[in-house]
């Protein structure tokens, strides 16, 4: 694999765009590598400016389940692009996807759409507290919810591989509404709710999350949030930038037969343009400007292209099922392989999986919360993730985000995956001896 170009263009970068990248887990900092500088992708493969062939389990953290250059989306785009980018007006377009989410996602009455996840995730914040009068929020230690003040603690994803708990930059003053408490643990969620549980806004959630690497929530005590939340007046905001028409059509709310007050979307619902979206019960999102008194607003929000590739996305996704039976059988064949081989090669690692969403983590115990999580060897994870980017395949550089899958990816790309994983640890254990 050779990567000057990739190089000195991040040397480059590096001179102009903070880190050189702009979102910091692409900087590969915890891996150890000098990122590669992509200049475009087909399928399930993605080429660098050197011109090297990946596999790529990264698809654009989450966005392209249909993998890239899918032709009915960039059909549907190319036709949009006739009619111009943007018009900062109401279009029928937005009405359709509002009437196709409300659809796909019963939890849903009314939705309004933003430009990222973390727009959503703070709208349905301030949302929150604009409809109880509340102050106080709580979130799960290795939640990512996108990079808003009021979330940015004890937060999964990029900021979980600077080992720092928040950011600078976020005062106090905000952050000491936000209560965190650890993922899938009932009793503290009991304790919390029966001294504060009446100055509690919202409560925000991945209920699968992907962002200390995958952890599925269980199941009990997603049940149990959702009665307390009900039982205190407390907005449950389901987080489903990731989870959502990725684990099911319906999300992580239909596999575990739960619905949220207000859900947050981005990734899937743009077919991988900039977009995001919250929605949720009418009387709480009938707060929302212009009805009611919680501001909320976007220049480019509802953009018609980007509109038009989420909505094609989200037809497809509805009109053929099937993908959710293939991407199935890919993570499977995926999951159960790796597994035969950390037998074989008596590596220290468990593999967590939800459909197309996977994690390789480097430790010997269940991984069910952030500090779980934290036990896997990460320098592991680092000599792994370079033997599998010599040797072609693309993962995302951190052991806190997910492998995710695409329609396009084909079982020989899943078995020529296992060969190199093989190779890797092989490699891993001459390190050990
Ligand atoms: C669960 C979850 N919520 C929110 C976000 C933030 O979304 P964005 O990066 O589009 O702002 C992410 C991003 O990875 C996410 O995984």
């Amino acid at each position: 694999m050779i990567t000057i170009k990739s190089e000195e263009l991040f040397k480059e970068s590096e001179k102009h765009i903070p880190g050189g990248v702009n979102s910091p887990v692409r900087a590969g900092k915890a891996v150890g590598v000098t990122p590669l500088i992509i200049r475009r992708a087909d399928k399930a493969h993605i080429f660098d400016e050197d011109g090297n062939e990946f596999i790529d389990f990264v698809g654009s953290y989450g966005p392209m389940i249909l993998g890239h250059n899918n032709p009915i989306v960039k059909k549907a785009i190319v036709e949009a692009l006739e009619d111009s980018l943007s018009f900062g007006a109401p279009t029928k377009k937005e009405l359709e996807m509002a009437i196709l989410v409300k659809e796909l996602l019963p939890s849903i009455e009314m939705l309004r759409m933003v430009n990222s996840g973390t727009e959503a995730t703070m709208s349905a914040i301030r949302l929150a507290r604009g409809y109880t009068g509340r102050d106080k929020i709580v979130k799960f230690s290795g939640n990512y919810h996108g990079h808003g003040d009021s979330l940015l603690v004890q937060a999964g994803s990029g900021i979980a591989t600077q080992g720092i708990s928040s950011s600078s930059g976020v005062p106090n003053s905000i952050i000491e509404n936000t209560l965190v408490l650890n993922y899938n643990d009932t009793e503290q969620l009991e304790t919390l709710f029966k001294i504060s549980g009446k100055d509690i806004a919202a409560v925000i959630v991945e209920v699968i999350s992907g962002n200390m690497g995958v952890v599925p929530g269980k199941f009990d005590f997603m049940k149990r949030l959702r009665e307390i939340t009900k039982e205190y007046g407390v907005i449950l905001i389901v987080d489903e930038v990731m989870t959502g028409f990725r684990v099911n059509i319906g999300g992580a709310q239909k596999l575990y037969e739960i619905e949220g007050d207000l859900i947050c979307l981005g990734k899937i619902i743009g077919g991988g343009m900039p977009i995001g979206a919250f929605g949720g019960k009418k009387e709480i999102m009938e707060k929302l400007a212009p009805v009611g008194e919680v501001y909320q607003a976007g220049t480019l929000s509802g953009n018609p292209i980007a509109i038009t590739a989420g909505l094609t996305t989200l037809n497809y996704l509805k009109d053929n099922p099937k993908v959710y039976l293939y991407l199935e059988e890919l993570g499977e064949r995926l999951e159960n392989g790796i597994n035969l081989l950390i037998e074989k090669y008596k590596i220290k690692a468990i593999v967590n999986r939800v459909g197309s969403m996977m994690t390789l983590f480097f430790t010997d115990i269940r991984v069910t919360n952030f500090s779980e999580a934290k036990t896997s060897d990460e320098k592991v994870f680092a000599r792994f993730y370079k033997e599998m980017l010599i040797s072609g395949i693309y993962f995302p550089p951190s052991q806190y985000e997910a492998f995710f899958l695409s329609n396009e990816h084909t079982m020989s790309d899943i078995d020529k995956t296992l060969i190199c994983i093989e190779n890797a640890f092989k490699k891993i254990n001459i390190d050990t001896l």
